[in-house]
């Protein structure tokens, strides 16, 4: 017995999927910018995956995971109706959420899924929120429908220019505040190298950034030290003091650093999974 799958949906065939889960207790107290911890089997190892939305009524949540290595692709192997053995959560500090003015809300790729439950609670709260999201190409803008549905301004960006601004969101971001002095904050969740350049161009307009950190974690419950990084250069665990930190104080250059750390690993565990697993590539 563990958590059922009710839905899944292949946003991005191969690459991206959501799945709705059976979990009332962690729907019951999940909140915007909060985590959970999977494990697909006895043997699986222990998989962070931001709460991309919650239903209270229904008891569940909803995770959109993108296929980047062996646990990831196994888990994509589930379909509906198939149990996940622990999904264990909510985890991490809430995304501090009050009403305060115009919060820009920055998703790139699969972080745009996170993005959208943190912008859902910031416009609950009373806030107008712009979503400016960003992606390679115009099918892999996920949640483009669902936040056109609450925000009064929803922005995008394409490398390739097939819809919206041509180039990345931070281009959009700099004319955005560039044209506006009354945004409060900025909220950024994506790859790394995403957060990082949101931060640079925030920071010469002094307007709050918010980063989530996507760090290697393990335990999720500050024990382990595996998801250390430094803030305002101190120590800090981002599975119990984060994941969210002010941007303009992150150390991104170690952060980069440390989630390549077992890189030869990761390769070598995907390597085998494609060896083993008869049904990959089915
Ligand atoms: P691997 O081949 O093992 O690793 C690929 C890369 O993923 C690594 O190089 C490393 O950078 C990262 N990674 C590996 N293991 C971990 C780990 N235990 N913890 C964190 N990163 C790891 N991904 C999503 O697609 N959707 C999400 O909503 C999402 N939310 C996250 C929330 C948090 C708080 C954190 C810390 C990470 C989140 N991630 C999310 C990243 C996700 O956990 C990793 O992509 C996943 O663990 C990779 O596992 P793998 O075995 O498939 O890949
Ligand atoms: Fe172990 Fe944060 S994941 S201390
Ligand atoms: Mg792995």
């Amino acid at each position: 017995m563990g958590f059922k799958i009710l839905k899944k949906e292949e946003l991005i065939p191969g690459q991206t999927s959501l799945f709705v889960i059976d979990a009332p207790q962690i729907a019951k107290k999940a909140m915007p910018g909060n985590f959970v911890i999977i494990r697909i089997d006895e043997n699986g190892e222990r998989i962070p995956l931001t709460i991309a939305d919650k239903d209270r009524e229904a008891g569940t949540i909803t995770i959109v995971f993108l296929v980047v290595g062996k646990s990831t692709a196994q888990l994509n192997m589930l379909q509906e109706g198939d149990d996940i053995l622990d999904v264990c959560g909510p985890l991490g500090k809430a995304t501090h959420i009050e009403k305060q003015g115009t919060v820009i809300c920055v998703g790139g790729g699969t972080g745009i899924a996170a993005m959208h439950h943190i912008a859902k609670g910031h416009w609950e709260a009373g806030n107008h929120v712009v979503a400016l999201i960003g992606a390679r190409t115009e099918n892999l803008l996920l949640f483009r429908c669902e936040l056109n549905g609450f925000c009064p301004e929803v922005m995008v960006a394409t490398d390739d220019g097939s819809v919206g601004h041509k180039g990345f969101v931070t281009e959009v971001l700099k004319d955005r505040l560039e044209r506006d002095s009354n945004v409060t904050e900025v909220v950024a969740i994506g790859p790394v190298p995403m957060m990082e350049a949101v931060a640079k161009v925030t920071e010469p307009f002094g307007v709050k950034t918010t980063v989530s950190l996507n760090s290697i974690m393990v335990d999720g419950i500050g024990m382990c030290g595996a998801c250390r990084c430094s803030v305002d250069g101190k120590t800090k665990f981002a599975c119990v003091d984060g994941p969210e930190f002010d941007g303009h104080k992150v150390d991104f250059s170690e952060l980069k650093a440390r989630l390549w750390q077992f890189k030869e690993q990761e390769d070598e565990s995907m390597g085998k999974f494609k060896k083993e697993c008869t049904c990959h590539g089915k």
